[in-house]
């Protein structure tokens, strides 16, 4: 019988408090010290080269927690050759038999590799449990299961027949690979970027992030062992300008799904532009990337919430989420006591090793990023536009640290309301209670990215006006929320303008943007 797949929950997070044995277990596993060794599989065969990149642990920059082995631009084009010649194969084999092992793969992660993986993330992405275990594992787990059920609506959806004719759509996946780049911040975003197109029935390129390479490779572990053929998403870890110009260079490159930042995904747009004649098809070309995410407070809002939105929308993760709250608008009348609260709670907040429960934020990824967070501090010191309310502090040993850090400006169109700067930096303007429709318009005016925006509101008038005036500001809007977290199935999740191409992960839109149907008239 042909297996169903019903409308998942999502996966509950594991409790990882003091004591527990999943507590223990995780301490044990952040403790060995490992150093793994990631190669590149093609064809189910594992690549290792003499050219191997360290990875450091960023809250902990002297510890290497593995070595990727970078494949040449050659055998990442063995690896593109012999996805090509899995493809048909798996492209037939029923939709059902794919999502099951897909389902499968989901499973592992959740009864057997989630402490694994979480423990991967936390060392190589400087997560703390509490951001780790709902990316790592629940989200994970999330794409696969919804994707198969999102799958198979689309699936059964068939154009109308007539008595003289029967109509059917054939969901065929595109002709050639799919290229996939996935982003260090979310362990489940590569998961999502490479089985979404696969579970459509395509083949598929895997360039990770090297710095999510180690959890990345647990879970193409579990892949393998849930079933997958070889070559149907081929592993190829390294240096991403070799990866990338043996990929764009095939004339089979049939779409890209990239999560990372703007101006990655336009060079690969522009590239493919430029090349378009090159391409037995046009590719598809999926990507969510960067945000300058607002959260916008009016008169009536509830300061206690709101404070702890901006704290957990700003800082969890240490603010490397494209969702993170990186902009602030509040009225005068609030914010000394928004100021207030900021201070007060970001006061005890600790900064410091993800493998100590009490740490609320680990260190930024990497030291291009923590130098780049350091000269815009340094900068803001002495911008006389620029007023530090909590923190403003650096520091690169043991690893490398910023302090969560809120800067009011006294001008709404200065540079730090507009740059997107992927860390713990969240910039204030304080506007004037009666200027809120001339705030909603500064609002939308200064965003060069649209994807997420929270408002703090209990007045339904002066909501339904922000609606209204934000409505390309934001992909995803959250009232009364912090503007992170979206849950796969209830939110789904991208952006407009500068922040991709809004193909909403972890629905079915998305998984539209992997097949190419035919459609198939049968007269009598
Ligand atoms: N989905 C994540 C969030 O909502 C970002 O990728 O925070």
């Amino acid at each position: 019988s042909v297996p169903k797949f019903p409308f998942p929950s999502n996966e509950p997070e594991m409790d990882f408090g003091a004591g527990t044995q999943a507590a223990q277990q995780l301490a044990a596993t952040l403790s060995q010290r490992e150093i793994v060794d990631i190669p590149a599989v093609i064809g189910g065969k594992r690549i290792y080269s003499d050219v191997v990149d360290e990875v450091c642990a960023p809250h902990d920059h002297q510890r290497v927690i593995a070595r990727i082995h970078r494949p040449s631009e050659a055998q990442v084009g063995e690896a593109i050759a012999n996805s090509l010649s899995v493809a048909r194969d798996w492209a037939n084999l029923p939709f059902a038999s794919r999502a099951t092992i897909l389902h499968r793969a989901a499973d592992i992660v959740a009864s057997r590799l989630r402490i694994k993986i979480n423990a991967a993330t936390m060392l190589g992405q400087s997560k703390t449990i509490d951001q780790a275990e709902p990316d790592s594992a629940c989200e994970l787990i999330d794409f696969l299961r919804f994707n198969a059920y999102n799958a198979q609506r689309i699936y059964a959806e068939q154009p109308l027949s007539v008595p003289t004719a029967a109509n059917r759509a054939d969901w065929r996946p595109l002709e050639g690979f799919v290229y996939a780049v996935s982003p260090f911040n979310f362990t489940a975003i590569g998961a999502n970027l490479t089985t979404a197109p696969a579970l459509m029935g395509n083949v598929v390129l895997w360039k990770p992030s090297e710095k999510s390479a180690l959890a990345n490779f647990i879970f193409y572990e579990a892949l393998e062992e849930a079933g997958l053929p070889a070559g149907v998403i081929n592993f190829v870890p390294g240096n991403p300008e070799i990866t990338t110009r043996a990929a764009l260079s095939s004339p089979h490159m049939a779409g890209i799904h990239f999560t990372g930042s703007s101006a990655v995904f336009q060079s690969l747009w522009r590239h493919v532009g430029t090349h378009i004649e090159s391409y037995r098809s046009m590719p598809r070309l999926v990507g969510e990337t960067g945000g300058k995410d607002f959260v916008l407070a009016h008169p009536s809002a509830d300061v206690d919430a709101l404070s702890i939105a901006l704290i957990r929308g700003a800082f969890e993760y240490q603010g490397q989420k494209c969702s993170a709250a990186s902009r602030a608008y509040i009225p005068a009348s609030l914010w000394p006591r928004v100021r207030a609260q900021l201070q007060e709670r970001l006061s005890v907040l600790t900064v410091g090793d993800v493998a100590d429960p009490k740490t609320f934020m680990g260190a930024v990824i990497s030291k291009a990023s923590f130098d780049k967070l350091d000269r815009r501090l340094a900068e803001a010191r002495e911008d006389s536009q620029v007023t530090i309310i909590a923190g403003g502090k650096t520091w690169s040993e043991p690893g490398y640290f910023v302090a969560p850090t809120v800067l009011e400006v006294s001008n709404p169109r200065h540079a730090l309301m507009q740059d997107e700067l992927f860390g713990p930096v969240l910039t204030i303007f304080v506007y004037d209670d009666n200027a809120w429709t001339d705030t909603l318009r500064l609002i939308d005016e200064t965003s060069p990215y649209a994807l997420t925006g929270s408002i703090f509101c209990n007045d339904r008038f002066a909501l339904h006006a922000a609606e209204d005036a934000l409505a390309n500001a934001a992909g995803n809007l959250y009232i009364n929320d912090k503007p992170t977290g979206a849950m796969i199935g209830q939110q789904p999740f991208g952006g407009m303008r500068g922040s991709g191409t809004n193909d909403k992960a972890g629905s079915w839109m998305n998984l539209m943007r992997w097949t190419s149907p035919r459609v198939i008239k049968e007269t009598y």
